[in-house]
């Protein structure tokens, strides 16, 4: 496995970022770190002093992807590599650093109207991660964060990026009519054992917003259960009930966010390894489930 990478956080602008930090904490079970020196809140899932913040803005979509590289030779490398891409990087100052808890970034334009970071030594936090929530905790250790799902109109600019630019391996891909006559196609990329950190959606329309979803997975399967019982308690939108991803193998929800986005519970999602033989093309996205739940 030629791991590099791992996602590091997401940023995320929203026009109601209580209302966004209530899901976050009181249903998916993140604990709130301290609020950055920009002002972003910021949301744990693991020892590390945030994986997903959130600033007030007009967006409410994804503002910033962040990868981080596992060492002084991979952030090099990557940088280099993104260059050469076409993707200019600009050196982050002093200031960002710290409002990201980074020692070091960098960060480009990305196709997808957010701004994609490269960073090194994303800080470990003072206190131990412990969500009273989610018993046995979040699967980041080697793999980062979660996963981003991208939606878009062409695979173009996205493969320049993630392929040649980041050097991440395509996992497998679907194929599937979602409604009548509508084609999706949605490809899955990996930097590290986890089947995709990044998956990217491809649309015959552009919806206006980049971030389909951002997940966190579970150590515990039941964790994912606890998290439904908590979302369904709470009255919310599900945009998938339970189910289980063909490709990836995960059993998972999706609820649906105040800003729209969705944020994705799972558990179970297969590992990959080096070399991969296993891109190929799925005909569904699940295997079982996942069906939209009406709630009023
Ligand atoms: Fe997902």
């Amino acid at each position: 496995m030629n791991h590099q990478l791992e996602l590091a956080y997401i940023g995320l602008e929203v026009t109601d970022p209580g209302a966004l930090g209530a899901l976050l904490t009181d249903v998916v079970g993140l604990v709130p770190g301290e609020t950055a020196t920009d002002g972003s809140a910021t949301f744990r899932n693991d020892g590390r002093t945030r994986r997903v913040f959130v600033q007030e803005g007009s967006r409410d979509d994804c503002s910033v992807l962040a990868f981080e590289a596992v060492d002084d030779e991979a952030f090099e490398k990557v940088a280099a590599s993104l260059e050469a891409a076409g993707f200019p990087l600009t050196e982050g100052d002093r200031e960002e650093a710290v409002a990201r808890g980074v020692d070091r970034l960098v960060h480009t334009e990305s196709p997808w109207r957010l701004r994609f970071e490269l960073v090194q030594g994303l800080a470990v936090a003072e206190t131990p991660f412990s969500s009273n929530l989610v018993k046995g905790g979040f699967q980041t250790d080697g793999v980062g964060a979660g996963h981003t799902a991208i939606a878009v109109t062409s695979f173009e600019d996205s493969e320049r990026l993630l392929l040649d630019g980041l050097g991440m391996v395509q996992s497998d891909w679907i194929e599937t009519e979602i409604m009548d006559g509508i084609e999706l196609e949605v490809r899955f990329y990996h930097c590290n054992e986890r089947h995709h950190s990044i998956a990217v959606a491809k649309l015959p329309l552009d919806l206006g917003k980049s971030l389909h979803h951002f997940q966190v997975e579970t150590n515990d399967r039941d964790d994912v259960g606890f998290a439904f019982d908590r979302a369904w308690s709470g009255g919310l939108e599900f945009a998938n009930g339970l189910g289980l991803h063909d490709n990836e193998g995960a059993f998972s929800f999706y609820v649906t966010s105040p800003a729209g986005f969705l944020v994705e519970v799972g558990y179970g999602t297969k590992k990959v390894y080096a070399p991969w033989d296993g891109n190929r093309r799925y005909d569904s996205i699940s295997r079982w489930g996942h069906q939209p739940i009406p709630r009023s």
